[in-house]
């Protein structure tokens, strides 16, 4: 797909690796629909794409809420007529350990809680569930096909102190294969992404200072990964019309 005179959302894109790619899309000629939740820097993001030359849209919307993302899809329509790229990007960490006992007593001290699994299933899974389905809603409606991208992480393979987060970017990864066959009879494509260490400010703020020092010394490559690489990887899956129903790892080289 040329993305010139496109329309492509990008869920969670007031900034990281969803701006960048709000960014790429614009400057390849793609109006861009900048989403995130109210009171994320959504209007700073537009404006930047725009003073740069590019055209965006910015709509606030919580991708865990089934409401706020049907309006979403439905008012991009409604306002531009089309809708061919979806980016299922908003995510959210909350790490912590599944069990742990005390060195001394051998007992339980510390268990993973339930809002904090539940944290993360509500966003980078049924908020990928529900953008996804609605994005294909859009896009089937409009018959013009599309390209939907799900964002997964290498942590899908499952990253220690991670069971909540690894175990949605499994189920990211699983659904991106089952779209990809039955969505592609309204040729829409469906490929999803797994970056490793991207420094953004999920990465640089909410992951500890000695983890992230620990995980750097072992990437291959030797240094963390740019958001606008990850953007590249989206511009490819857009482009190449082979691609679909596979996870591209862009992570410098490690495996988990
Ligand atoms: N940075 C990395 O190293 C890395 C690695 C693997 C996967 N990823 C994935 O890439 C995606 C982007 O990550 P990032 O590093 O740019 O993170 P980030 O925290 O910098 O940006 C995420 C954006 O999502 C938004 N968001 C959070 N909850 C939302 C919700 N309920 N509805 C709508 N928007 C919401 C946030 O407000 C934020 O703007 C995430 O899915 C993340 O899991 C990132």
């Amino acid at each position: 797909m040329d993305l010139n005179g496109k329309i492509a959302v990008v869920t969670g894109s007031a900034r990281g690796i969803g701006f960048a790619m709000a960014e790429l899309f614009a400057s390849k000629g793609a109006t861009s629909i900048i989403t995130d939740v109210p009171g994320a820097a959504i209007d700073e993001a537009v404006k930047k794409i725009i003073d740069n030359g590019g055209k965006a849209i910015g709509i606030p919307c919580d991708v865990s809420k089934e409401a706020d993302v049907e309006a979403l899809m439905q008012k991009i329509v409604d306002d531009t007529g089309r809708l061919d790229v979806a980016v299922l990007n908003a995510g959210i960490l909350r790490d912590g350990v599944f069990v742990k006992a005390d060195k001394e007593t051998k007992k339980v001290v510390k268990k993973m809680a339930l809002d904090q699994w539940q944290a993360i299933i509500n966003v980078n899974l049924t908020g990928v569930f529900l953008s996804g389905r609605e994005a294909a809603v859009q896009m089937i409606n409009c018959g013009n096909g599309g390209v939907i991208i799900p964002m997964s992480s290498i942590a899908r393979h499952g990253n220690m102190g991670q069971t909540n987060y690894s175990a949605a970017k499994a189920g990211v990864s699983a659904m991106t294969v089952v779209w990809s066959k039955e969505l592609a009879k309204y040729k829409i494509r469906s490929a999803a992404i797994a970056p490793g260490f991207i420094a953004t400010p999920m990465v640089m703020q909410d992951m500890k200072s000695e983890a992230l020092a620990k995980w750097e010394k072992i990437i291959p490559i030797g240094r963390m990964g740019e958001p606008e690489e990850i953007a590249h990887t989206a511009l490819y899956i857009i482009e190449n019309e082979l691609i679909t129903g596979i996870t591209i790892d862009a992570s410098g080289g490690i495996r988990i």
